[in-house]
């Protein structure tokens, strides 16, 4: 299996060429792309000697125009003849242009053109790692289902010590091997319009108080970024959330139970699949005061009412698309899920339990009970919302072609 090995211009370039080695003892083969302020810290040479393939360097080679042409369409060849990406040192400056699809040199503009696995290595300073700019990079490639392999913690060459080393060389290589195995993305939802809820809502409670909860949106995110990712037409409505919108899909923002239910209801026509994993508030006061309610030393008691329930409306009104809702239970979370699979007639229930450490709101990972209409209860373990994702869209498709197949 052939890898692209994207080189960063840091400090840790050179450990480049131990990722190189590692790569090649997995049987895998190697071919280097290097960025110019790679080559300001290891020569080309290097890695040719190492890998016995020919350097890949600036975009365009200088000479003839057609040897400028042929390097040109160069960068699709090699994007087209690489099974997995993987990019170590991956600078901020990298990410950064990575990110926001700037495409100025080699390394860049075969990444625009790569449709298979990316992993990025990051390697730079502390506070670079720690900058908002930086993490926010981060998150927009997270979103795209990149894997990012964390750097390591210690002291590094400008002297500070903190989270900024490149990771060992054989955990990349590792992880690059975890990725052998991982099917190729097939676009198996073309034609498909999917209809996605995510995030928390806000309900106000006077002019400038609201009951929330603490839903980020990754999960949904994480199924709308999949989706498009496979070819699907994405309508993603979402409550507040901090996590970048998935490239790809559209987003309609939300704020209150009110106002998800009204996108859901204008939109759910055009969709074919529908995915409600929005954390929606179950109450809210209908009448809010216009003004901030003052404080005062008495106890103060608040009227809620109940929301509207979307899923069960949904349901109600579904036709014959398929409709997914979730369930955030503490207990009981496989009879619960099937409850609100036949109450609320969805074709499948994502249900996880939001009590547990590292997984359900907030968490980068979750760990779910998938109860389907055909009668089966798949448990699915802990895993990174991305790869939940897929599972998820997978037995979308399993069963509705079972569904199909009984009526
Ligand atoms: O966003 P993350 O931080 O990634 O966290 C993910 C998650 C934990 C929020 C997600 O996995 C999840 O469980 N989402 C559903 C949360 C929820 O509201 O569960 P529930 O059991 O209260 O609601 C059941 C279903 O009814 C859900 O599909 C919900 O979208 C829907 N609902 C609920 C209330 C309401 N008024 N209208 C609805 O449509």
């Amino acid at each position: 299996m052939n890898v692209a090995l994207g080189i960063g211009g840091g400090i840790a370039a050179y450990k480049a060429a131990e990722l190189a080695r590692a790569l090649i003892e997995r049987g895998f083969t190697v071919q280097p792309v290097m960025t110019a302020a790679a080559e300001e810290f290891v020569r080309p040479l290097t890695f040719a000697a190492l890998t016995g393939r020919k350097v890949i360097t600036s975009l365009f080679s200088a000479g003839s125009p057609e040897e400028t042409l042929s390097s040109a369409i160069e960068h699709i060849r090699v994007a087209q003849e690489n099974h997995i990406f993987v990019i170590a040192p991956a600078t901020a400056d990298l990410i950064g242009r990575l990110a926001h699809g700037l495409a100025d040199d080699f390394l860049t503009t075969m990444y625009l053109a790569f449709t298979g696995p990316v992993l990025l290595a990051p390697a730079m300073n502390t506070n670079m790692w720690n900058h908002p700019a930086t993490q926010e990079n981060l998150r927009i490639l997270r979103a795209r289902g990149h894997m990012i392999i964390d750097p390591g913690e210690g002291e590094l060459a400008c002297g500070m010590v903190g989270p900024g080393r490149l990771a060992e060389p054989e955990l990349i290589a590792n992880a690059v091997a975890s990725l052998r195995n991982r099917p190729p993305l097939r676009r198996d939802l073309e034609g498909e319009v999917v209809l996605i809820t995510a995030g928390p809502t806000q309900e106000p409670l006077d002019a400038v108080r609201y009951i929330s909860n603490r839903s980020s949106g990754k999960m949904g995110y994480a199924i709308a970024s999949a989706a498009v990712a496979r070819g699907a037409r994405v309508i993603l409505i979402s409550g507040p959330v901090s996590v970048p919108e998935p490239g790809g899909v559209e987003t309609v923002h939300v704020k209150t139970a009110l106002e998800m239910r009204k996108a859901v209801i204008d939109r759910m026509e055009e969709a074919t699949i529908i995915v409600k994993a929005a954390a929606v508030a179950d109450y809210h006061r209908s009448d809010p005061p216009k003004q901030k309610v003052k404080k005062t030393a008495a106890r103060l008691s608040l009227e809620l009412d109940p929301t509207p329930d979307i899923l069960a409306e949904v349901g109600r009104k579904k036709g014959d698309r398929l409709l997914v809702g979730f369930a955030a239970e503490t207990e009981n979370l496989a009879e619960e899920a099937r409850r609100k699979l036949d109450s609320k007639h969805c074709d499948m229930i994502v249900g996880n339990l939001v009590s547990q450490e590292d997984s359900g709101f907030e968490s980068d990972n979750n760990e779910v009970l998938l109860v389907l209409r055909t009668g089966e209860t798949i448990p699915v373990s802990r895993a990174p919302k991305t790869e939940i994702a897929q599972r998820i869209l997978d037995e979308v498709l399993r069963v509705r072609l079972a569904l199909h197949a009984t009526t």
